[in-house]
């Protein structure tokens, strides 16, 4: 049975039961402690938590989500069992149904027959597991299902109690595994033996709230949930392995037909040995992991998601090559994986080539590298040996690591190749250290509402009614204060306090644009709100200062938006919606929105687009924008279904969860069509003039474009004209000659400080004559070391080098010359053809010299150069060159 069908078995099942199909969000669903959605129940959160009613009718769900896990990326195809990308089947109980429920349910659709739309499992092959003392489960399974008792196990908390390793709901769960026979391991099922016993899904009985702690078996558990709930977890593609009758998932049709690319890409063949095996199977975990996430919008970077991408299509190409590759291979493995997963996604279809540029794009970056790489691997080598230790540093693993892309088995295979061992621990604590710092930022990013259990009870009772889209005031009743993460009844004077109200007319800041400001008033007292949040899409957080008087909880307040802010702001939103449109219009579709940022006479949007825009298409991005403005086209907003509204051609942002109803704001008909719950003008003359202020890169693969629109776009117009007349006044010419008059300027300044460094030299060269009075006999060799003054360069160094070396010509001689420039101290060994035939290698004497200034370099026998960082070490180091030479 093809994946496909297995899923649609799932679902069709679920749904006959009652259940509402919700579509899989995205992989990078925003959630403050999670790099990626990691289980199928991830979405669902916060009806589980009861911050959210479920939006379904009979409160029970069912789902196919796109997981993916990377923490231990290098244990991939080491075993078989594991893909850090896999699907996640599950069916969802919000207080309707408990044990019983999600059990029968579970056995019904894995043993019903084909021809009643199960999968046809042998129940005699079925295996359970169950939390220590959880009876109940224990006899549902036994005297409601028939599982003998002997095939009903019960295992502790790290095997058998389910939270998501971090706060949130959690419960005991139980497990069902599938035997694969004798010829796969022990008898005496999943608690001796869980190869040959294999989990194929996971029924978690979610009734409780775990607090802080670690790993799956120490933490505290802090209450009850509101209601029992159920969250069940089927492996798609364990059930495909077993459907299909092959040995595991890398056997199935989505990942066979990788390898069976992979063997013509590379000439091996999959099933010879372990060694390669495992790069085989890297090579297809990798393809559909790194593919799924260029689909949902990661692009490769150095740090957060992007790094996890950047890791997982590096550990690609590395892998191919080990195996025999020699050319660019990610474009084959991208097309196979896009194919085998297109009929259960058909939305790849749209992203293909988008997908491909991304991954070919980071494939030759990371050639280019290997290249550097391995001469700076090479030098760190040599100077590991020269120092006679036998460990290559733990540091310089990582810079290879992080700078190079160098995966570290990479660092280890070239260390071993060189005689070399690596300080593995180093490497890890500098690599814990990275992950701890993208952590902190994840965090940090999300406003500081990472504990937001204070907000609880009024996300679930009393969520905040926005009116800001018809109203810029409104009046208000206070029914909450919170002071330093704790609720309070009263603020003061100069307190800074978060206010929630029933009833307000301020945008709290999402989809970009940013949180009104404005004030909260009542009988003489009056605050200052500098920013809005929203909790759990529905709460409103408004940060204020008590400018004067106090505030009492159960309060009346007048709410008055900040009009200029909320002007500026609206007109920089709808902006921003013109030049997306624009852009696509210039680029073509694959230039996909990756962020925004809004705020009263500016804008930012980030895309994701591989090359760097040229003048031509920043200038036609420019001119389409201000038509449209010059058009004066309606602005338009519908609530519809999102079903509605992609059939309307709408542009979701990826990474936004939306509900079933959504807002699609619309600009002259089909110029733009987005959905978007922001605030906009309403006909596009309103924003003003659109300044493109320009474009840049945002890490690689993505670009951004910033503007100034409204009166930021005339005051940023006038400040240049105003700049280009000064110029104009203080060359003394015309605004429209400025361009040519500085070129000329830049010319002639060129072409005197080319006169000056020609002085320079000949000056340099007249002393040479002197100089050479000071070398001295080392051996057989005349020998010159010399420090120049500070500020010669290295090119002059050089030329000075070969004047000197030119006059020792006929006899062994040798040139050493340094000067300090800047912090940096460049210098240069020089040979003549005798030194060199009796065997003297400048660079040799480079990498000596380097020893002692703390530097690098290289060249050639007769002439070569380097830089070093410390030039206290540089009479040391003539003298160690002498020394060098007179024992010859
Ligand atoms: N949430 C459960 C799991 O991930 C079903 O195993």
């Amino acid at each position: 049975m093809q994946t496909h069908e297995i899923r649609e078995r799932f679902t069709d099942h679920f749904v006959k039961a009652g259940h509402t199909a919700v579509p899989s969000a995205s992989l990078i669903l925003e959630d403050p402690d999670l790099l990626f959605v990691n289980a199928g129940m991830v979405p669902f959160k916060p009806y589980f938590l009861g911050q959210q009613n479920p939006p379904y009718p009979n409160g029970t769900a069912t789902s196919i989500q796109k997981c993916v896990r990377t923490l231990d990326i290098e244990e991939v195809g080491v075993t078989t069992r594991h893909n850090t990308f896999f699907q996640m089947a599950g069916n969802f109980s919000f207080g309707a149904y408990f044990k019983e429920g999600a059990i029968s349910h579970a056995w019904n659709l894995l043993t019903g027959s084909l021809a009643d739309g199960g999968y046809g499992l042998d129940p005699e092959r079925l295996w359970v597991t169950v939390y220590l003392d959880d009876d109940e489960a224990a006899e549902i399974w036994e005297k409601k299902i028939g599982v003998p008792a002997g095939r009903i196990q019960r295992l502790g908390m790290a095997d058998n109690y389910w939270s998501m390793g971090v706060p949130g709901p959690c419960g005991p769960c139980s497990e069902i595994y599938y035997d694969r026979g004798p010829e796969h391991g022990e008898e005496g099922g999943p608690a001796v033996d869980d190869t040959r016993y294999l989990e194929i899904w996971n029924l978690v009985f979610m009734e409780k709230e775990r607090g802080e702690g670690t790993g799956k078996d120490s933490f505290e558990i802090v209450g009850d949930l509101p209601k029992k709930n159920i969250d069940t977890g089927m492996g798609v593609e364990r059930v495909a392995a077993i459907l299909q009758g092959v040995d595991n998932v890398y056997e199935t049709d989505l990942l066979r037909p990788v390898i069976d690319t992979a063997e013509q890409v590379t000439g091996a063949k999959y099933g010879a040995e372990h060694a390669s095996d495992v790069r085989f199977r890297v090579i297809a975990d990798h393809s559909r992991t790194g593919m799924m996430l260029i689909l949902d919008g990661v692009t490769p970077s150095n740090e957060g998601r992007g790094y996890i991408l950047r890791r997982l299509l590096r550990r690609i190409v590395r892998s191919a090559r080990l195996l025999g590759a020699t050319g660019e291979t990610l474009e084959r493995f991208m097309t196979v994986i896009m194919d085998t997963m297109t009929p259960s996604y058909p939305e790849i279809a749209d992203s293909r080539e988008r997908i491909i540029r991304v991954a070919v794009t980071e494939e030759r970056a990371f050639l280019k590298t290997l290249e550097s790489g391995t001469h700076r691997f090479d030098e760190a080598a040599a100077k590991t040996r020269d120092t006679g230790a036998k460990t290559f540093s733990g540091e310089e693993a990582f810079t290879l690591h992080d700078t190079y892309g160098f995966p570290i088995d990479l660092t280890l295979e070239m260390a071993a190749e060189a005689g070399l061992d690596v300080d593995v621990a180093g490497f890890e604590a500098a690599m814990g250290e990275q992950r701890a710092r993208a952590k902190a930022d994840n965090k940090a990013k999300k406003h500081g509402h990472a504990d937001e259990s204070v907000y609880r009870e009024w996300v679930d009772n009393s969520p905040t009614q926005f009116v800001g889209f018809s109203e810029l005031t409104a009046d208000a009743r206070v029914i909450g204060l919170v002071a330093d993460g704790v609720s309070v009844t009263q603020a003061g004077a100069g307190d800074d306090v978060e206010v929630i109200l029933d009833v307000s007319p301020m945008y709290a800041e999402a989809g970009g644009q940013l949180g009104d400001r404005g004030r909260i008033v009542t009988d003489g007292t009056v605050l200052d709100v500098t920013d809005v949040q929203k909790i759990g899409k529905r709460l409103w957080v408004h940060k204020a200062t008590v400018l004067s008087g106090g505030l009492d909880l159960g309060q009346a307040v007048k709410v008055e938006v900040d009009p200029d802010w909320r002007h500026g702001a609206t007109q920089a939103h709808t902006a921003t919606h013109l030049v997306h449109a624009a852009l696509r219009q210039v680029l073509g579709p694959t230039a996909v929105q990756a962020g925004s940022l809004n705020r009263p006479g500016y804008l930012r949007f980030d895309f994701n687009y591989t090359e760097q825009l040229t003048p031509a298409q920043l200038e036609e991005i420019a001119l389409i924008t201000n038509q449209a403005v010059d058009s004066n086209l309606a602005v338009n907003t519908i609530e519809t279904s999102l079903e509605e509204a992609k059939k309307m051609g709408a542009m979701a942002l990826f990474g936004e969860n939306y509900g079933s109803e959504v807002r699609v704001v619309e600009i002259g008909g089909p110029f733009s069509i987005e959905l978007c719950g922001g605030t906009h003008v309403g006909s596009s003359s309103q924003i003003g003039p659109v300044a493109v202020l320009g474009e840049s890169s945002v890490g690689s693969g993505a670009r951004r474009i910033e503007a100034y629109s409204g009166m930021d776009s005339f005051r940023h117009f006038s400040k240049e004209a105003a700049l280009a007349s000064g110029l104009a006044a203080s060359l003394k010419s015309p605004t429209e000659e400025l361009p040519e008059r500085i070129s000329q300027l830049t010319e002639k300044l060129k072409a005197a400080e080319k006169e000056i460094a020609n002085l320079h030299r000949q000056q340099l060269a007249a002393q040479g004559g002197e100089l050479l009075n000071q070398a001295v006999e080392a051996g057989k060799f005349t020998v010159l070391t010399h420090r120049l003054p500070d500020g010669v360069s290295g090119g002059d160094l050089r030329t000075v080098a070969t004047d000197l070396r030119g006059r020792l010509a006929g006899k062994p001689g040798v040139v050493v010359l340094a000067a300090a420039d800047g912090d940096k101290l460049p210098f240069i060994v020089g040979a003549t053809k005798e030194a060199v035939e009796l065997g003297v290698k400048s660079g040799d004497l480079v990498t000596l010299l380097s020893g002692y200034v703390d530097g690098r370099g290289g060249g050639k026998a007769d002439m070569a150069q380097g830089s070093g960082a410390n030039p206290a070490g540089l009479d040391a180091g003539f003298h160690a060159v002498r020394e060098e030479l007179a024992g010859r």
